[in-house]
């Protein structure tokens, strides 16, 4: 039963349900029934007495009842006791994966009714919206790790459907590391911090998940995206989402599909440099919560557009890859990814405890029209999350948690257990009955009764693997193929960073001789790395996937490789994505006392109204004077920040500021790291001077031609005009073209 806001009369009332409909006002407006529904356990305390728990009110908050001023402290005190005893409560077990993340309230509206593909209703009417919840997550690192690791993240949709809730629990990376649930809490343990020392936190590099990985030639595909910049994003808005898993949709006529769900961000996919991960982590390892928040807040909420990768049934061996194999991608160049709605972020929670933390995805939680296949690691987790949800939320009924009550109504026999909130009124708790009238009762298909598809199925139970599954290289290959050059050195540096914290030796060299399995060039360049003379000889891969007494050539496909692999696939390289918005884009403008105010202002200006954030950072907080005596506010001192936590720097010009920034380390550092990390850089008057990159920066400002890639501005001090191309450098998110030359930029 919910808790009431005060002052409302309940008594005698009956509950009412949680059945909202969901749409559009006359004016435009969304309607979010699951807020709506949520509003009964908003309580913020507001204009209202201190209570205990039974709402007593109380008169004391600061003495526990003692026997004398100097006495002991009475059993008697219930204020006290009823205090601590829920503050000693007041921690549940982190999730065992995933434990590190973040969320927010949103909605989701179909552009055309999708009927021919499905009967799901919230996919059929653009006139109807659909309340989400959605949690963004690293997958390694405890509760309190940093946002920025080189990790999978978590994209797990809850849709409050008018059929019951939908969620869609995918990864930003489109495959996974393992085929067979099986083989999911090897792959943790070998990840999670080492169990002597607990070291290291959020972080693959180190050796037990590199023994394990270089044993496992199924994970290399995934272990060519985690080692991408996928795994480092600049922002939890600017990353694709992927269901990963074959799913099925079915429609009125029960014609099922084969379906792999996308989201694709409005904003690109875009990614930081591992350096600035690192930095990020020490300046404010909230990096990617923060962004959330601060967007949602300020109105630039976040958006995804919904694909759809549609095979039809009697597709399903058409492939060179087994469509039930979830280490292996569908190429959009072999399915095209249609767009079929927006999922909309627009409202952060308003406790992380009772929304964030208590909210329970599962991927099988399905509506009629959607439904599963056989891919083994969908069949593995269709176990494990009610299983593992038991334990961490504390017993059966955490489906009556608020932010996990579907909008839906929900009748059943289930009763009683822990934490039981529903006041079950009915004689009958069991079916068939009488008593109760035979309620509740079952749904027929045309009422919304959920009906498993009637796959076929017709073998003998055994402990294998599609033959396809064996390929364990084509893809890996691919992804890297279809990579930029810059994409490419990052991979590799990241590969040499991952396996130079290995500490054994056997281990790095067993991970470089499989990466020659994906690519000779690829394998040679790390191993130059780690100092190893030559790529070590392929070994035919340790574990192969067979049990103990398996012959190995019974379980592989003679025709492990496809008969004529694809050589790239645009989709995969960020080079590729959206460059066209500056939106939300975070600018720091770097100035001292003597600023020329009016070019603060008016790039402040033109940021703004570009949807950009501008802000003023100084050596030192409070109001900075600029030219003509005006204030200018200070948001963050130098000391409180870094360029790592903006996507550009403009230094104003001011004689008198430059000078003072010129001669303050942390200034220079400022700029020098954002030249390195290949941020547009820009600058007016005298401010031009102290931009890296500028052939004026150690004397007269240079003309246009010559500038570098991002660094922006002149010396004759036309912001507007300064301002647009800052702009179109932020759209286009990083200048590559500077890399290996930032590289000898001390920073
Ligand atoms: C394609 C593969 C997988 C994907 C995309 C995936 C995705 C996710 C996501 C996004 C979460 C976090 C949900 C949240 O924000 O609360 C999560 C949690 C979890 N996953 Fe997976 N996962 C995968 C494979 C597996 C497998 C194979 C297992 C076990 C057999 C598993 C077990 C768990 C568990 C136990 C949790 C914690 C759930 C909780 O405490 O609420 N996952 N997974």
């Amino acid at each position: 039963m919910a808790t009431r806001r005060r002052g409302k009369q309940t008594n005698g009332s009956k509950r009412k349900n949680d059945h909202v409909k969901n749409g559009t006002t006359a004016n435009g407006d969304v309607t979010n029934g699951k807020l709506e529904a949520l509003d009964p356990f908003r309580e913020s305390g507001a204009d209202e007495m201190l209570t205990t728990n039974q709402g007593t009110r109380i008169n004391d908050n600061q003495n526990s009842l003692k026997a004398g001023a100097r006495g002991p402290s009475l059993l008697e005190d219930f204020v006290l006791r009823e205090k601590i005893t829920h503050f000693d409560h007041e921690r549940i077990p982190e999730r065992v994966v995933h434990a590190r993340g973040t969320a927010a309230h949103g909605h989701f509206r179909v552009y055309q009714p999708l009927a021919d593909l499905t009967r799901a209703k919230f996919l059929q009417d653009p006139a109807v919206t659909t309340p989400v919840f959605v949690r963004f997550s690293t997958v390694a690192g405890s509760r309190g790790s940093s946002d920025l690791a080189r990790d999978v993240r978590g994209f797990a949709v809850k849709f409050y459907t008018e059929e019951g809730n939908f969620d869609l629990v995918g990864n930003n990376i489109p495959v996974f590391f393992i085929q067979d649930a099986l083989k999911f809490p090897d792959l943790i343990h070998a990840v999670k911090p080492e169990p002597h020392n607990e070291i290291p936190q959020a972080a693959s590099a180190h050796d037990t998940f590199w023994d394990f990985t270089s044993l496992m030639p199924e994970s290399m595909h995934m272990i060519m995206w985690v080692m991408s910049d996928r795994a480092i994003p600049r922002s939890l808005r600017m990353m694709e989402g992927f269901g990963i898993h074959t799913f099925r949709l079915v429609n009125e006529r029960n014609e099922a599909r084969f379906v792999k769900f996308h989201w694709k961000p409005l904003l690109g996919v875009h990614s930081v440099l591992w350096d600035e991960a690192v930095k990020i982590s020490g300046r404010d390892p909230d990096f990617h919560r923060r962004d959330l928040w601060e967007a949602i807040a300020s109105g630039a909420y976040p958006e995804w557009e919904l694909g759809l990768q549609v095979i039809e049934e009697d597709q399903e061996n058409a492939f060179d890859f087994d469509l039930l194999d979830p280490t292996k991608l569908v190429p959009e160049e072999l399915v095209p990814v249609h767009r079929v709605g927006r999922l909309t972020l627009d409202r952060n929670p308003d406790n992380f405890f009772a929304e964030t933390e208590q909210v329970a995805f599962h991927p099988g939680h399905v509506v009629p029209g959607i439904d599963f296949t056989d891919d083994p690691l969908l069949q593995g987790r269709l176990f494990s999350y009610t299983d593992t949800q038991l334990i961490r939320l504390g017993g059966p009924n955490f489906h009556e948690i608020p932010i996990n009550r579907p909008v839906a109504p929900v009748h059943n026999n289930q009763r009683d257990g822990h934490m039981r909130q529903t006041l079950n009124t009915s004689r009958t708790s069991y079916e068939p009955n009488s008593l109760g009238g035979g309620c509740p009762f079952q749904a027929g298909a045309q009422m919304g009764g959920f009906v498993s598809y009637p796959e076929r199925i017709a073998d003998a139970k055994m402990r294998r693997r599609g033959e396809k599954f064996f390929d364990h290289f084509s893809q890996a290959t691919l992804f890297w193929k279809s990579q930029s050059e810059t994409e490419k050195h990052h991979i590799v540096q990241a590969l040499r960073f991952e396996l130079g914290k290995v500490e054994t030796a056997a281990v790095r060299e067993r991970m470089v001789g499989m990466l020659a399995n994906v690519d000779r060039s690829l394998a040679e360049q790390v191993a130059e790395g780690l100092g190893l003379a030559a790529v070590p000889r392929v070994e035919p891969p340790l574990n192969r996937s067979i049990p103990a007494d398996g012959k190995p050539e019974s379980f592989e496909s003679r025709r492990a490789k496809p008969a004529r692999p694809l050589e790239r696939s645009e989709a995969l390289s960020m080079a590729n994505t959206i460059k066209d918005t500056a939106k939300s884009r975070k600018v720091a403008i770097l100035a001292a006392d003597g600023v020329d105010a009016t070019a603060v202002e008016t790039m402040k200006q033109a940021l703004t109204a570009a949807g950009a954030v501008a802000k003023v950072v100084a050596p030192h907080g409070g109001t900075l004077s600029g030219t003509r005596g005006s204030d200018i506010t200070v948001d963050f001192s130098l000391l409180t920040v870094g360029s790592v936590l903006f996507d550009a720097v403009f230094v104003p010009g001011g004689a008198q500021s430059v000078k003072t920034l010129k001669a303050d380390a942390m200034a220079v550092l400022f700029v020098n790291e954002a030249y390195k990390h290949c941020k547009a850089l820009a600058g007016t008057g005298e401010g031009v001077t102290l931009l890296p990159g500028h052939n004026g920066a150690h004397g007269a400002p240079s003309s246009v031609e010559e500038r570098e890639e991002g660094v922006v501005g002149g010396g004759d001090g036309d912001v507007p005009t300064v301002a647009a191309e800052l702009l179109k450098a932020l759209a286009r998110h990083r200048a590559w073209s500077r890399e290996t030359k930032a590289e000898h930029v001390p920073a």
